[in-house]
């Protein structure tokens, strides 16, 4: 079996959030199960030299965009034994950052395009064209519409899956000729509200979509998750299955994680009292074993929930001997906030505004719980890795969060503190319920054992991938 995993970034090439996590690892996961796995993704301008000097060019052809033709350089990298595909063009991808240009639209049409133009040039014909995300979103449509009978593409299957349906590749009308190159007898396949909106185009053209939990698979169904796709996501849920993420547990490993002060596993766990120690000391907070030290990794956008931390934050540092480590960028409003905050409570709350991972690292390690309220969530990773971290997560029962992570106080079994509504003092409770089981020092070493027992390494959702490609390719 073939497959052709098509996304716009993927570790340790580029990233901006889980998406590249996923990619970086699930081809990997699949090519170790024996499946003929190859990734392609655009030659960003941010890809490190190591990496660039590796590449070996293939060729270059003609990629059609609308009316336009423009150069597509196809160059080919071996990463952990996946053949990796970049495609060039700098016009469209030597630039800073990854997304947020303004011609967004044209730049993701040309990589759609270029994904199926390449394939007559590499020695590979891919059984199935995984995409994911918007901006692949155009590669299902182009094969249905376009290649589907052409001589060499025929009997290909694709499947679109939803990594997060906020971002859906919406644009005005006018894109639909001139920039995606589709006539108006198809505008019934990529309009929605009036928009041209390339996930919807998936939605109708993939053989299958998938979305990154079951959970989230039943809640894009309802129109409070669905950023207005519910209807025609009603329409097509015949076709919608829920994959829960991995996590790449050899590059995420608190036994050998080189950006830790000290290392640690579920039967050494001496270390993960230096790593807290070490946080304490590096952001300025009183070095004390006895307080429960809750860390945050997150963007700061609001449907992590920081609307919920915001209502109560006072509450939760003034009322309990408690202690507060922060990570991450995003909306003003939360940055400030947090940042006026740590002045506040010196003693209790310490913020880094920023991506850093190997403070990530250091806080998944240091950290004795996890806080992710998410007002939604379509898989979350950073509960998986608080786990395998030994930091208890704290989480609103939502998407990949509820598949994850159960509640320890339901017959004493469990791997976290779960709240159902999205309401702050319900959060604010159940924060409460995991800083008093902390001061069980047995019980919670019991809880951070069976937290750290978890498996999310990728096996069990790897060959539920290939179960979904297998039955695509006989059916
Ligand atoms: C998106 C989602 C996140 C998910 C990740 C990988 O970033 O917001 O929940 O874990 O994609 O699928």
């Amino acid at each position: 079996m073939k497959v052709l995993y098509a996304v716009s970034e993927a570790k340790p090439f580029i990233a901006s959030g889980g998406l590249a996590d996923v990619a970086g690892s699930l081809p990997v996961a699949l090519r170790r199960r024996l499946i003929g796995c190859r990734l392609v993704m655009p030659m960003y301008e941010g890809i490190p030299e190591e990496y660039k000097n590796e590449m070996r060019f293939i060729t270059h052809i003609t990629v059609p965009v609308a009316w336009r033709r423009q150069y597509c350089g196809i160059f080919e990298l071996k990463y952990q034994g996946v053949i990796c595909y970049f495609i060039d063009n700098q016009y469209y991808f030597k630039r800073q950052g990854i997304y947020g240009h303004y011609d967004d639209a044209e730049r993701f049409a040309f990589f759609s395009r270029a994904v199926l133009e390449m394939i007559p040039y590499i020695d590979f014909k891919p059984d199935v064209i995984h995409c994911n995300d918007w901006q692949t979103a155009l590669v299902p449509v182009y094969y249905s519409k376009y290649y589907a009978t052409r001589e060499g593409f025929e009997n290909i299957k694709t499947v679109f899956t939803i990594h997060n349906i906020q971002y859906q590749g919406k644009y005005g009308r006018e894109i639909l000729g001139d920039v995606a190159g589709f006539s108006e007898d198809d505008v019934s396949l990529l309009e929605n509200d009036g928009c041209i909106n390339f996930m919807k185009g998936a939605i109708e053209c993939s053989n299958v979509v998938t979305t990154v939990s079951p959970s989230y698979a039943q809640e894009i169904l309802n129109p409070w998750y669905a950023y207005g796709l519910d209807s025609i996501l009603n329409a097509r849920k015949y076709k919608i299955h829920g994959i829960l993420n991995g996590i790449d547990t050899v590059s995420n490993d608190p036994a050998t994680d080189k950006a830790l002060p000290a290392n640690f596993d579920v039967n050494h766990i001496e270390g993960k009292a230096k790593c807290k120690a070490a946080l304490q000391k590096e952001m300025g907070l009183p070095v004390r074993a006895d307080v429960p030290l809750i860390g945050v990794v997150s963007r700061l956008v609001s449907h992590k929930g920081f609307d919920l931390i915001k209502c109560v934050l006072d509450e939760m540092l003034s009322d309990s001997d408690v202690q507060m480590v922060v990570l991450g960028s995003g909306e003003w409003q939360y940055e400030s906030f947090f940042s006026e905050a740590a002045q506040r409570y010196p003693d209790k709350l310490a913020v880094k505004l920023g991506f850093i991972p190997a403070l990530a690292s250091r806080i998944y390690g240091g950290s004795d719980m996890f806080l992710m309220p998410s007002k939604s969530e379509p898989c979350g990773l950073s509960q998986m890795f608080a786990l395998r971290y030994g930091s208890v997560p704290i989480v609103r029962a939502t998407g990949g969060l509820k598949d994850s992570v159960t509640d320890s106080g339901i017959l004493g079994e469990g791997n976290g503190f779960v709240f159902e509504d999205y309401n702050a003092h319900e959060m604010l409770h159940t924060v409460r319920r995991a800083i008093d089981g902390y001061a069980d020092r047995d019980g919670w070493a019991i809880l951070r054992r069976r937290a750290m027992e978890c498996d999310f390494s990728w096996g069990r959702s790897a060959n539920e991938y290939i179960k979904l490609y297998k039955q695509l390719i006989k059916g």
